[in-house]
């Protein structure tokens, strides 16, 4: 059988960068830059008080607009929350969920990425799942427990039904905002893993269907070895995202 074709997605994660007037300057620019790319999907994720006009600003372009985490209560006493029906009405199709800068800063655990998924797909976001893992546990030996261990907490109590919008992007924590990129192999390696747990625990349609995202100083001179892995199926870029020109060169990596 021939092997599943995942159009490619190609995701800026712009991190606490941007003003709301920043970002419609950068994405009227990068619209242009973008208009011809054909067969993948390109999310770019600005801070929340840049998303409605990003949204408007992307209008009638394949541009979607993810936001960078969102609460599980639709609304509530959460103070400093904002929940997947506001990310909705604000324009937003996507959401990073579980990077590990909030895993890192914020306090996010496991479980409270579960209860952050389940909402989003609830309210009709697309999740893009973030795991990783960090240079200690590397060095320990402990990628592939980790690995597992994110993964299933992140989708427990899903079915292949609830769970075939979700993307997951895998981010090597030593790799993020230090150049470091993992190579080819590394991330391959990783990719491979993912996959095969969400084949068992999820089957083999989710799994082949599964987009998994590489993160990690990924640039446009990185970006062409990394997509041609068979288990590497797009980007999630910091850093390079900031910049219209490199984001675009990322996108147009066949090129
Ligand atoms: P980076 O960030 O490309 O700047 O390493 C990636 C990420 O954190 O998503």
């Amino acid at each position: 059988m021939a092997a599943t074709t995942r159009a490619p997605v190609l995701a800026g994660n712009w991190k606490m960068y941007k003003t709301m007037a920043e970002t419609v300057v950068y994405l009227n620019e990068f619209k242009i830059l973008t208009q011809y790319a054909e067969g993948c999907e390109i999310v770019i994720a600005p801070p929340f008080p840049a998303l409605a006009a990003a949204a408007e600003a992307v209008q009638g372009s394949k541009i979607r607009i993810a936001a960078q985490n969102l609460h599980w209560e639709k609304e509530g006493a959460f103070t400093g929350e904002v929940s997947a029906p506001m990310l909705r009405a604000a324009g937003c199709s996507d959401v990073i969920i579980g990077h590990s800068e909030r895993r890192q800063y914020f306090g996010e655990t496991d479980e409270t990425v579960n209860r952050r998924v389940r909402a989003a797909l609830e309210g009709g976001l697309r999740p893009i799942v973030c795991v990783g893992e960090t240079l200690a546990e590397r060095e320990a030996g402990q990628t592939t427990d980790v690995l597992l261990r994110q993964i299933d907490r992140a989708l427990a109590s899903l079915t292949p039904e609830s769970a075939s919008p979700i993307i997951v992007a895998y981010e090597p924590v030593w790799a993020i905002g230090t150049g470091r990129t993992a190579t080819p192999e590394i991330a391959e390696e990783a990719h491979q893993t993912l996959r095969d747990r969400v084949r068992k625990n999820l089957g083999a349609e989710t799994a082949e269907h599964l987009r998994i995202l590489y993160g990690g100083s990924v640039k446009p001179a990185n970006i062409q070895g990394l997509m041609a892995c068979p288990n590497i199926d797009g980007g999630l870029v910091g850093g390079a995202s900031l910049e219209p020109a490199l984001m675009a060169a990322i996108i147009h990596y066949q090129s």
